[in-house]
């Protein structure tokens, strides 16, 4: 039986259609149902962009759509699997996540926070470091300024959020939070790896660590001496921000750290009054990144002056909206890609 539907319409209209096709698309490794920009992306350009066989594809949608058999999962494509090497693991962290652009004031740390604060309102046990050494403002987003404390155990603990998440950020030893940290690389790298090891950070399934910008010292040190299971890259829609951030893909792909997603950030303001959006920084060059990663764009934030208020009020956990929950739904779709990323390892 030749094919009922076409490799050139969107993938979001072969879900529509045929409910529950999302996981054929699951079975070739496509994290399509995760991907914001399957929205706008065909068949034939999202097997194009994950380097998967199109007519293997066609063949399966046909076959479900014939009579509802989802295929067993495909093996992805040798590129596709680039299993982070061997690094320590720490007793009682299960995964490490890693958010990086290359390039500053894109919203990594605004990221890290949200992607946090999201999966521990989900249940799971997540934990914040900031390897910012130099510029941390974790500390700041969430509002925190207690200290590590002493357990029972007489271990050093992290201090928590108001919402229970563990965050260990420099500014939480320092004595006034505005002193400079001025210390060369060696000993950045050796305060971040101290952060991981020497914290007691209990049981935690997530722990997402924010990056500076740049692709020097401190996100060589994460992505070389941390178990990293992924990386989720943040960028903005200017052409200067793509271009760096093509650098750090390629800073991911050199030390075999699967990039697992993209967040561009700042894509558009929404005059809610007037019923419009506009693209500030210009037209979304996510889909390039798309390409560039093969790793599926989480979401398309919005500025958002709420945000900015309750990020310099260090109330971060309260931020609600609708691209947020689309951030938090599509990283939770991706969750199954990064565990099956670690067993790979
Ligand atoms: N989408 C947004 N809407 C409104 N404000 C935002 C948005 N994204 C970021 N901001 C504001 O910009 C500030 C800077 O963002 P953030 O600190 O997350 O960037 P960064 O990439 O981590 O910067 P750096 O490179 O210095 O570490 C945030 O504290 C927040 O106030
Ligand atoms: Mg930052």
């Amino acid at each position: 039986m030749s094919t009922s539907i076409s490799a050139d319409i969107t993938i979001k209209e072969v879900v529509e259609r045929y409910p529950g096709a999302d996981r054929v698309f699951g079975a070739h490794g496509l994290p399509c149902a995760g991907c914001h920009v399957s929205t706008h992306e065909t068949i034939r350009q999202g097997a194009m962009v994950h380097h998967l066989d199109l007519d293997a594809v066609m063949r399966d949608l046909d076959r479900y759509i014939a009579d509802g058999t989802v295929p067993p999962q495909r093996e992805r494509p040798a590129t596709q699997r680039t299993a982070p090497p061997e690094r320590a693991r720490k007793p009682g962290i299960d995964n490490v996540v890693a958010v990086m652009s290359g390039k500053g004031g894109v919203g990594k740390s605004l990221v890290t926070a949200l992607l946090a604060v999201a999966l521990r309102a989900r249940g799971y046990s997540v934990g914040v470091l900031d390897a910012d050494i130099t510029g941390p403002s974790m500390a700041r987003l969430f509002g925190v300024s207690a200290r590590p404390y002493e357990g029972p155990d007489k271990k050093p603990h992290p201090p928590t959020t108001r919402g229970g998440i563990p965050i260990m950020s420099m500014n939480l030893i320092l004595d006034k939070e505005g002193d400079a940290v001025i210390w060369r690389g060696p000993m950045v790298s050796r305060a971040i790896q101290q952060f991981y090891t020497d914290l007691e950070w209990g049981k935690i399934d997530y722990l997402f660590i924010d990056l500076p910008p740049g692709t020097s010292d401190a996100p060589l040190t994460v992505l070389q001496a941390l178990p990293v299971s992924g990386v989720v890259l943040v960028t903005t829609p200017q052409g200067l921000t793509t271009m760096i951030v093509s650098k750090a893909i390629k800073l991911a792909q050199q030390l075999k750290t699967p990039v697992i997603g993209l967040v561009e950030n700042m894509s558009y303001f929404e005059d809610a009054a007037a019923g419009k959006r506009y693209e500030l920084f210009g037209p979304s060059k996510g889909v390039q990144l798309v390409v560039e990663s093969g790793a599926p764009l989480l979401a398309q934030l919005p500025i958002d002056p709420a945000l900015t208020e309750l990020c310099d009020a260090g109330r971060v956990e309260e931020y609600r909206s609708p691209a947020y929950d689309t951030l938090a739904e599509n990283f939770l779709k991706i969750l199954p890609t990064l565990a099956s990323e670690r067993s790979a390892s």
